[in-house]
């Protein structure tokens, strides 16, 4: 997969969305390891609000947010820059081949990327690879597995239907959730954890509403079920 066959796209639309995204929002499972004095890796971090999070719980320890589309990497160092940390740095990088020298990070975490490529294990591996001896990863990706929709709609069920078709021809797998635990283990980690949360995007009606609400959707398809893993390199 390159940045053009990346399946949200990254219009100004869907990085909104992303930047919605906090630390404590999306990645509560890996806070428990996070400490000041570590150095952080996030990679696939598109617009960065989460490696925020991440720099604000191990500061002052260096945190760096890395992806392979440069927009993202702007749009982060903007919202970064008004926030005044500075122990977060951001830049291009792929996934695939880090340029950092074995062991550099205490700490490796991704969220929302495995599901976007067409060999997960191999990032894995390339994560294995820049993580400390004993360092600790965290892995979220969805499983569309676990969609519930309600009220029924057809046109709702024909959209995720597509957007798994376009994703899985775009190299990706929306059930890749599911996955994660065998990935880390063949990419060479012990002592995975796999834990698993549902988001909810509906919206409420208001109660001051005297007509129906519609159901708004999401502008971007959200995961509905996402898992969750650590996993330890062998010390
Ligand atoms: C769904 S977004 C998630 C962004 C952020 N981690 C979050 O959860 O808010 C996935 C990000 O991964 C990036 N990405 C996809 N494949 C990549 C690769 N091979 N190397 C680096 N970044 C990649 C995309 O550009 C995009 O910004």
């Amino acid at each position: 997969m390159t940045a053009a066959s990346y399946t949200p796209g990254h219009s100004r639309n869907a990085t909104d969305f992303m930047a919605k995204r906090s630390l404590c929002s999306h990645g509560e499972f890996f806070v428990p390891h996070l400490a000041s004095g570590m150095s952080v890796l996030d990679c696939g971090c598109g617009p960065g609000t989460i490696t925020l999070g991440i720099a604000e719980r191990v500061a002052p320890s260096p945190v760096l947010g890395v992806d392979f589309e440069a927009s993202q990497i702007e749009q982060a160092v903007a919202i970064a820059a008004s926030l005044n940390l500075g122990n977060v740095a951001f830049e291009t990088a792929d996934a695939y081949k880090l340029s950092f020298q074995g062991g550099t990070f205490d700490r490796v975490f991704s969220h929302a990327v495995m599901e976007h490529l067409s060999d997960p294990v191999r990032a894995l591996r390339e994560f294995h690879r820049v993580l400390k001896r004993g360092g600790v990863i965290g892995i979220c990706s969805p499983d569309w597995g676990g969609f519930v929709l309600a009220p029924p709609s057809a046109e709702l069920s024909d959209a995720i239907e597509a957007y798994t078709r376009l994703q899985s021809r775009n190299g990706g797998d929306v059930n890749v959730g599911r996955k994660l635990g065998m990935h880390l283990a063949l990419a060479g980690f012990d002592e995975v954890r796999l834990s698993a949360r549902y988001e909810n995007s509906a919206t409420r009606p208001s109660p001051r509403r005297s007509t129906p609400a519609r159901t708004t959707r999401p502008e971007t398809p959200e995961p509905s079920t996402s898992i969750s893993s650590t996993a330890r390199s062998q010390a």
